[in-house]
């Protein structure tokens, strides 16, 4: 069977990164995160100096670039693959609420996208790879053999990241959450470089009112559709 590149783009908090995951797994590609790349340089930031009152020190990184390696390597625990920075292991270091809140203005910088597309874009030179992120149909496979843009009303995502966070045990107030959600809805699509943005030819997947086990056989039948042939 000929082997793909699968680009799932979409807005936060819609299951994107689930739904990549598992289907990487069932029919054995690699599954990259982009986020987590842009998620480990933000940590990079804060272990280096990098951070100035909340704010990054954009040209000091810049010099930094050069320094910052990314990999992932498949967790045979979990069955996923863990990130990687320059060597340390810090997949849950950069799913803290101190990286998440500096990881968009570092996902805004040029010169960190340049560096990111290239490795991503080198990831995928030999196919069988399912990438989520925002920009991967548009800008790092503009030609990727199947392309999904993901998305659910806002209110739904907010209730399902309500659902989630008070699962964990934590006071959530749900209208925070929908601001929050909106508000990063707004940044991702208005952002200079690289907006999110659905490809021309990526099939849209609205999941607001599709269980898990829907979404997935959906997902499987367009794959099988686009390596059938
Ligand atoms: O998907 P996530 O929340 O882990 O993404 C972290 C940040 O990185 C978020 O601000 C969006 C940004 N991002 C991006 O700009 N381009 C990508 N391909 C993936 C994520």
């Amino acid at each position: 069977m000929k082997k793909i590149i699968i680009a799932i783009d979409g807005f936060s908090s819609c299951g994107k990164s689930t739904m990549a995951k598992d289907l990487a797994r069932e029919i054995g590609y690699i599954y990259i995160d982009s986020g987590a790349m842009y998620r480990a340089v933000t940590l990079y930031c804060l272990e280096n100096g990098l951070v100035e009152n909340g704010q990054i020190k954009a040209e000091a990184l810049k010099q930094h670039m050069d320094k910052i390696c990314i990999s992932f390597q498949l967790n045979p625990e979990s069955g996923r693959p863990d990130t990687y920075l320059n060597g340390r292991n810090v997949e849950e270091k950069i799913r803290t609420m101190q990286v998440s809140s500096l990881v968009s203005p570092v996902a805004a910088l040029d010169f960190v996208r340049e560096a990111m597309v290239t490795q991503q874009q080198a990831m995928g030179k030999a196919k069988g790879i399912v990438m989520d992120g925002r920009d991967i149909g548009t800008t790092v496979f503009p030609d990727a053999e199947l392309k999904i843009f993901v998305t659910a009303s806002p209110e739904i995502r907010a209730q399902r990241r309500y659902n989630e966070l008070k699962a964990k045990g934590q006071t959530v107030d749900f209208q925070e959450i929908l601001e929050n959600v909106k508000q990063r809805d707004y940044i991702d699509q208005h952002r200079e470089v690289s907006p999110l943005r659905r490809a021309d030819d990526a099939l849209l997947l609205d999941n607001s009112h599709l269980s898990i086990e829907q979404q997935k056989q959906w997902l499987k039948e367009q794959f099988e559709k686009r390596t059938m042939i």
